[in-house]
């Protein structure tokens, strides 16, 4: 048996984790935190209990764990890379200062505790192409600044209190549940639904700028294979690079055109988006994580673009 608290868990990636997480420990409480205005709704809702957990107020944290009697926290609350950068403050309040509120009640209360990384951890002077586990991490953006203080907090929290701290540094995830809350490869999701609906898409990334990218069920799998991993093996904690797949728009673009001939895309470069694209990495090494807990994607681009379409198509009814 598993208790498990969600904090962000009606976002993009918590929506599914916590479906899944709630199909796979059945007996469990699976606790999907959530703050006024994000609601869970839907299957969401009535699958399992709710809890009102604001991370940056530390007492609705450890009333949600006292409560449910949680030994796992999946802490998902954050401001993504571009919205960061409109709210640089509230970025390292939610990202940090709810970070720490989170260790503290897990050092209290003895919960293991995952905080997704990204490949916003890394900077302009990062080894672009196969960036390895260990190398510069000198971000640009407030995004990455929070994930690598994020990083960098949890592993003294193992190493100091013990708090069993694990995470990945997600690369950009594509999912057709929850739209993404504001990454800079949100446009790799969004393509899709242009797609779908039979829509001319606006790329706001310029050909030729690849960034890895992974779909929704890998990520989940890593997000619950890293907790469930026996730690013995673990050289590293905070934060694993894993990868599936890196590609540029025109990539996508021509992938997508083989299922969908027709479908048409212009560039409309946003020069924020594009500015942190172009800081991040190509691709990733994640080596050390297929060897020290065995991490394996499935999706490639193909299998993706594949159920993507499928899926999107029949919710927006234009199937092919
Ligand atoms: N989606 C991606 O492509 C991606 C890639 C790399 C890393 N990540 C990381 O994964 C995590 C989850 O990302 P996501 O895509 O689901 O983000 P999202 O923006 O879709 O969801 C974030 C969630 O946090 C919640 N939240 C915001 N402020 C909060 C607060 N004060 N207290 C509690 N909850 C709050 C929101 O209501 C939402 O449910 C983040 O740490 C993000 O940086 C995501």
């Amino acid at each position: 048996m598993k208790n498990v608290l969600i904090i962000g868990s009606t976002g993009q990636i918590g929506s599914e984790l916590t479906m899944k997480l709630r199909s796979i420990y059945t007996n469990g409480n699976i606790v999907a935190g959530y703050i006024p205005g994000a609601e869970p709704k839907g299957e969401l809702k009535e699958s399992g209990p709710s809890a009102l957990v604001d991370i940056t107020n530390p007492q609705q944290i450890a009333d949600a764990v006292e409560k449910y009697q949680i030994d796992t926290i999946y802490n998902l609350a954050a401001l993504l890379s571009a919205v960061a950068e409109a709210k640089p403050q509230l970025a390292w309040k939610i990202g940090v200062g709810g970070l720490f509120n989170t260790l503290e009640v897990a050092r209290e209360k003895r919960c293991a505790v995952f905080t997704p990384s990204s490949i916003g951890s890394f900077g302009p002077e990062t080894p672009k192409d196969k960036t390895p586990q260990d190398t510069i991490r000198n971000p640009r953006t407030m995004y990455g600044v929070t994930k690598v203080t994020g990083e960098m907090l949890s592993d003294y929290y193992f190493r100091h209190f013990g708090v069993d701290t694990r995470s990945v540094r997600f690369p950009g995830l594509i999912s057709y549940v929850t739209p993404p809350g504001g990454g800079t490869t949100d446009y790799a999701v969004d393509i899709y639904y242009a797609a779908a609906k039979g829509e001319k898409f606006l790329c706001p990334i310029a050909a030729g700028t690849f960034m890895d990218m992974m779909y929704m069920p890998d990520a989940l799998r890593a997000a619950i294979e890293i907790m469930e991993a026996d730690p013995s093996k673990f050289i590293h904690r905070n934060s694993f690079n894993i990868a599936s797949m890196s590609f540029d728009p025109e990539i996508i673009y021509h992938k997508i055109k083989e299922y969908r001939p027709d479908f048409q895309m212009e560039y409309q470069v946003d020069p924020l988006r594009q500015s942190i694209a172009e800081s991040w990495p190509n691709s990733l090494d994640d080596t050390c994580a297929r060897e020290e807990w065995g991490w394996k994607p499935e999706y490639d681009l193909d299998a993706m673009t594949r159920d993507m379409l499928d899926k999107l198509s029949a919710r927006f009814g234009k199937q092919q």
